[in-house]
């Protein structure tokens, strides 16, 4: 209930609003955490399947959750989780009939050639939030050293070296670049922008990933060789083609020669 205005005084209204303010931050993180939830629980992919607009009863019965769960009280949870996710304009909500997708939503469906799950379950993950929580620590430790990160201070090691001996981060962090990539490229080449590598022969894609850009490159301009060149980890196993191929290395020593450099973070 708000108080009427004349009834405090500038000073009791500021420090109201001072509070305010210090909540929003404090719990700013319910917003990212909802969303992730939001993405375990397949809310996106079950709407756009409903067809149309999704009551909350319906939603809550589709949740990939066990049966057992006390009904009503599910119910309450789910309508406030939506509440949140209705308020941060990830599903539009109409009164009668249900909740619909907005076009932020529409990324986070997992048949979306444009998804950004990957991006979202890697960002999210509590590995990478950890270091979030030592922030502070690493200022004791800032110095020019690349090794010396938040996420070393977390961990111990470098985030490169740390995935190199964790299939599960590695694969997370590779799939969370390819769909970053993905929809870039496909911004890019469908906006005409891919003209930018006309009358190229040959191109590197250095820190290339898994080989998205390259791949999605070698496929429009037949007449550019490109090569990924990657940490030997992340391009094991993969198999070029007859303008694509990928060479392990460490930009810090050397690179291939070619036209053009490419250099996406
Ligand atoms: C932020 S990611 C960008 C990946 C890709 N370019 C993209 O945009 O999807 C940086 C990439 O650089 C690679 N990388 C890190 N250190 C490297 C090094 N010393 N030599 C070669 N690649 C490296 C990582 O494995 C990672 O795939």
């Amino acid at each position: 209930m708000a108080l009427p205005n004349n009834d405090i005084g500038d000073e009791t209204r500021q420090v109201l609003a001072a509070q305010a303010h210090i909540w929003n931050h404090i719990f700013n993180y319910i917003n990212s955490m909802s969303l992730k939830c939001a993405i375990q629980l397949e809310i996106p992919d079950i709407i756009h399947s409903h067809g149309r607009p999704m009551n909350l009863s319906d939603l809550a019965e589709a949740l990939p959750i066990n049966n057992n769960h006390d009904k009503a009280k599910t119910h309450d949870c789910v309508y406030r989780l939506m509440r949140i996710l209705v308020h941060a304009g990830f599903f539009i909500q109409e009164a009668e009939e249900g909740y619909l997708l907005t076009p932020t939503s529409r990324l986070l469906l997992k048949d979306e050639p444009m998804s950004m799950i990957p991006f979202l379950n890697f960002q999210l993950d509590p590995n990478l939030m950890d270091p979030w929580h030592s922030l502070s620590k690493w200022f004791n430790n800032v110095s020019d050293d690349s090794n010396t990160t938040p996420y070393a201070t977390a961990h111990g090691m470098p985030f490169f070296k740390y995935a190199e001996n964790e299939p599960r981060l590695n694969h997370l962090f590779n799939e969370a670049m390819a769909s970053d990539t993905r929809l870039v490229m496909t911004v890019l080449i469908q906006n005409g922008k891919g003209l930018i590598f006309e009358g190229l022969k040959s191109l590197v894609d250095v820190g290339g990933g898994t080989g998205t850009i390259a791949k999605a490159i070698a496929d429009t301009f037949p007449q550019i060789n490109c090569t990924v060149f990657e940490l030997p980890h992340v391009i094991e196993g993969l198999k070029g083609s007859k303008n694509l191929s990928f060479v392990g290395g460490d930009m810090f020593n050397s690179i291939p020669s070619a036209n053009a450099i490419l250099l996406k973070v």
